[in-house]
């Protein structure tokens, strides 16, 4: 189980690490992931939530990024088309209130080539147990735990987007006792063509 998480811990440093030049970071929380980051990085970082922004402006300063995070939810980036290296998101998507909308923003920000790289967890298969409990609780994630919803088809979403997935890994890491959650880490990068 421990191996499970360490190898989850690895996969995602290992993508996070692999950012080059201007990186967005969308709801970055408190700053998390600042020492996965490669030092050369330029970051920008987006939180909607005021007091986690403050705490993660305060990080980004400790770890030598002069930015203040912006305010804004990732549905609607203030940011010029093609202006970012790289974005990242780690347990975001769960969060997010359109994750198509969101994809839409990402592909736009990123120029042709950049890397999109993410980390969250997600829906069980159709027809579990699991995936069946996951849509129960919904309601009540969404509710308590800022719009979290645990039955989320990330995957999915990010492959029907203008990016293309070049890496996809999947782990199940416990939660309760036994019980598992399915976590993805991946990596997918803005086609060079355009939307039209
Ligand atoms: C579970 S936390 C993860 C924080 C951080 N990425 C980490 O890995 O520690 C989810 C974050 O997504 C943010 N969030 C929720 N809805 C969002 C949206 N529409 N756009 C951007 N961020 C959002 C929340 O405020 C919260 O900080």
């Amino acid at each position: 189980m421990a191996d499970a998480f360490a190898a989850y811990r690895d996969a995602k440093s290992t993508l996070i690490g692999g950012l080059r030049g201007t990186v967005l970071e969308i709801g970055a929380g408190r700053g998390r992931n600042f020492d996965a980051l490669h030092r050369g990085v330029v970051w920008i970082g987006c939180e909607p939530h005021r007091r986690s922004r403050t705490r993660l402006a305060v990080a980004a300063r400790r770890h030598g990024h002069s930015r203040e995070p912006l305010p804004s939810a990732a549905e609607s980036l203030p940011m010029p088309d093609a202006s970012v290296d790289g974005v990242l998101a780690t347990v975001v998507l769960c969060s997010v209130r359109d994750q198509s909308r969101v994809l839409d923003e990402i592909a736009r920000v990123l120029r042709p080539g950049g890397a999109f790289v993410f980390a969250e967890h997600v829906a069980a298969p159709d027809h579990t147990w699991k995936h069946a409990c996951q849509r129960m609780i919904s309601p009540v994630t969404r509710l308590l735990d800022r719009g979290c919803d645990p039955a989320r088809e990330t995957e999915a979403v990010v492959r029907r987007s203008l990016l293309d997935v070049d890496l996809v890994r999947h782990f199940e890491l416990p939660v309760l006792g036994a019980v598992t959650v399915p976590f993805i880490v991946g990596r997918a990068v803005r086609q060079e063509r355009s939307e039209a």
